[in-house]
């Protein structure tokens, strides 16, 4: 039998995954997700509900439906100031990857920030994160600029790539 390299191996799920706003509630199901999602910057479940809690703040979760009760697989934190949108993070659980729910998630922050009055949505991405840089591109979002040495990694440091979506094509 001729193994599936990993990159393209898409597994497929007979569950649905729904998307659904996610509040104080849920801070400590997103920290989690989030430190499984960044274990080199992980976030504390009092650190996300200070960020959930602030004006402008939206959060999305994707659970996973199943016999036993929903599985949470992803989630979006996301704000909007004045006009200006902004991704603060985007995870999908490893296991639930390459199954279009990144995307989703990318399509949910656009709507919860066109919706909240923004004209155009940024968010920061590492320069070695060609996987996120791929799945950004692809849903219109370009580069603007580079921050060298933003993000902390085991080794040493990396630069953030700084993207833009515009909503009104300027
Ligand atoms: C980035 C991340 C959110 C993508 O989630 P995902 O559910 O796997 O993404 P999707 O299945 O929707 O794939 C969307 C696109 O991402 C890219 N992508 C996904 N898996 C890929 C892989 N194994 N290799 C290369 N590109 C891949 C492709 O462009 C893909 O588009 P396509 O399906 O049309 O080819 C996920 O890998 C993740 O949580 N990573 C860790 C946290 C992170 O890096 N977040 C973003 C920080 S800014």
């Amino acid at each position: 039998m001729t193994a599936i390299p990993p990159e393209t191996f898409r597994p497929q799920t007979s569950h649905p995954v729904r998307l659904q706003t996610a509040g104080l509630a849920d801070a400590a199901v997103i920290s989690a997700l989030q430190q499984g999602c960044f274990p080199d910057d992980p976030w504390g479940s009092e650190a996300v509900a200070s960020l959930i809690g602030q004006p402008g703040f939206f959060t999305v979760l994707a659970l996973r439906e199943g016999a036993e009760g929903d599985d949470p697989v992803g989630f979006l934190l996301a704000r909007v100031a004045v006009e200006d949108g902004e991704i603060i993070a985007i995870g999908v659980r490893a296991d639930a990857r390459g199954q279009g729910l990144g995307r989703r998630l990318v399509a949910a922050a656009l709507d919860g920030a066109r919706t909240r009055g923004a004209t155009a949505l940024f968010l920061e991405v590492a320069e070695d994160n060609g996987m996120a840089q791929s799945l950004y591109k692809s849903c219109g979002f370009f580069a603007i600029g580079r921050r060298p040495g933003y993000y902390r990694r085991a080794d040493g440091r990396v630069a953030a790539l700084v993207l833009r979506y515009s909503y009104t094509g300027e």
